[in-house]
C-alpha cells in the first residue's frame, strides 16, 4: 500500500539539532526538506550586504524584500540555499548574521514575506520544515510537530565546536551569549514568538544522541504514514 504523505514540523530553540533531525527525516522518506531558519538568514545577509541592515534602514529593506529571491537546490547529495542566484550556505552561518537574524525576525512585513514562500513548499505534502513557529503558524495542520529543546551550556557547546570545525574561532562566551540573546529574543517578539504547539511533541535533547532523537521521532513518524 502506498504511504500516506505528510508534513513534518520540527520547532524549537537554536542549536538543538532540529537541521540535523529534519534532513535525515527528509532522506529517509524521499521528502522536500526546508529551513526556515536559513531564509530568515538570507533576508539578513541581503540586508548586510546592501547596507540596509541597521534598525534606521528597516522601510528600505522592507520596500527591498521583493527584490530577494531564495531558493534550496540540491547538490552532492547536500540541499544549499541560493540568494538571487548564488550559493550562500556558508555566508548565512556567519556570526554577523548571528548577531542580527533575530532582530530582523521580529519585522512583521520579513515574517509575512517569508511565511508566504514557506508555506508554498508545503502545497503537495512530502514536507519536512524546520523553525520557530511552523507548527504554530505556518503549518497549524501539520500532521507530525516535534519541540525541540535542551539547556543552553550544551546547546552552546554544540554550536562553538561546529563553528571550531569550520575554522570560525569565536569563544565559548561569546557563543554561549549569543544563544541566551536569540533566545530572549526568539521566545519574547510579539508576532509568532517561538512556542511550544499544544499538539507538538517535545523532545529533550540535552542527555540525548542524535541517534537517539532520530529513533525518538521516527517512532511517532512512522505511526502517521502507515
Ligand atoms: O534556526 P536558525 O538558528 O537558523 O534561525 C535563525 C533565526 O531565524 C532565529 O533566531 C529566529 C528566526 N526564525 C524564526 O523566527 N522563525 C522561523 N520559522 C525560523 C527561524
Amino acid at each position: 500500500m502506498r504511504k500516506q504523505k505528510i508534513i513534518i514540523a520540527i520547532d524549537g530553540y537554536a542549536s538543538t539539532g532540529k537541521s540535523t533531525q529534519a534532513k535525515k527525516i527528509a532522506q529517509k522518506l524521499d521528502y522536500v526538506y526546508i529551513d526556515s531558519g536559513a531564509m530568515y538568514r538570507a533576508v539578513t545577509l541581503y540586508a548586510m550586504r546592501e547596507n540596509i541592515l541597521e534598525e534606521s534602514k528597516t522601510n528600505i529593506l522592507i520596500k527591498s524584500l521583493e527584490d530577494i529571491n531564495i531558493e534550496f537546490k540540491r547538490s552532492n547529495n547536500a540541499q544549499k540555499i541560493y540568494l538571487n542566484g548564488e550559493e550562500v550556505e556558508n555566508d548565512i552561518r556567519k556570526s554577523i548574521i548571528n548577531s542580527n537574524v533575530s532582530r530582523l525576525a521580529m519585522i512583521p512585513e520579513i515574517r509575512n514575506f517569508l511565511f508566504k514562500r514557506q508555506r508554498n513548499y508545503g502545497k503537495n505534502k512530502g514536507l519536512v520544515m524546520d523553525g520557530r513557529d511552523i507548527g504554530t503558524v505556518v503549518f497549524p495542520n501539520a500532521e507530525c510537530k516535534f519541540f525541540f529543546n535542551a539547556i543552553q551550556s550544551v546547546r552552546a557547546k554544540r554550536r562553538y565546536l561546529e563553528q571550531y570545525k569550520k575554522g570560525n574561532n569565536e569563544k565559548y562566551s561569546q557563543v554561549l551569549e549569543n544563544i541566551i540573546e536569540r533566545d530572549r529574543i526568539d521566545t519574547n517578539r510579539s508576532l509568532n514568538p517561538l512556542r511550544k504547539s499544544s499538539d507538538a511533541v517535545e523532545i529533550d535533547v540535552s542527555d540525548l544522541t542524535e541517534n537517539q532523537v532520530f529513533k525518538t521521532l521516527w517512532e511517532y513518524i512512522s505511526k502517521k504514514i502507515n
